[in-house]
């Protein structure tokens, strides 16, 4: 299939890929999943500190990798966002697809009040409708190419 249209970004610090995913979090809305592929310390879970600042979380934004999938509250003083959670997924450890039924992914998907970022996404979630992918790579001076399809 065709992607429609993508954007590249040169990111030079760990602060400016922040402000991608602050920037990217501000044209979401409940039911909306994000996909976050590429390599180990391509800067994913950076990336979600971002959108964790946009949606006013206040916990830090940690890599989700043991517990697998992670919610977050957003700020009752967002009318908007009211209700609404932001779940960090990272699936990195998910083996088989019954691990991710029984973690109860499928409800958390098709709750409208949900805002997903899954890093990682396995081939069990392959048809997932994700409304953006955005792709990681680290260049040879350690900056990050960020790539990010919208796929809406
Ligand atoms: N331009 C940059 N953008 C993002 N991270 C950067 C950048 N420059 C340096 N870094 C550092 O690289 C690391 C990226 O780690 P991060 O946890 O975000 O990666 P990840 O893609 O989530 O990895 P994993 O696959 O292990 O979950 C951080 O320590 C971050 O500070
Ligand atoms: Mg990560």
């Amino acid at each position: 299939m065709k992607e429609k249209c993508y954007e590249t970004f040169l990111s030079k610090t760990t602060q400016d890929t922040i402000n991608l995913g602050l920037r990217l979090a501000n044209y979401l809305k409940g039911g909306d999943v994000v996909l976050l592929k590429g390599g180990m310390g391509s800067g994913k879970t950076t990336f979600m500190r971002g959108v964790g600042l946009f949606f006013k979380v206040r916990e830090p934004i940690q890599s989700p990798t043991f517990i697998i999938i992670k919610p977050y509250n957003i700020s009752k003083n967002n009318v908007f966002f009211k209700d609404h959670k932001l779940i960090h997924v990272d699936s990195y450890r998910l083996k088989k697809k019954s691990d991710f039924y029984d973690l109860g992914f499928n409800e958390i998907v098709n709750d409208k009040k949900n805002i997903i970022f899954i890093e990682n996404p396995s081939n069990l979630m392959a048809n997932i409708k994700a409304k953006y992918i955005v792709y990681f790579n680290i260049n040879k001076n350690n900056n990050r190419i960020i790539k990010i399809f919208d796929k809406s």
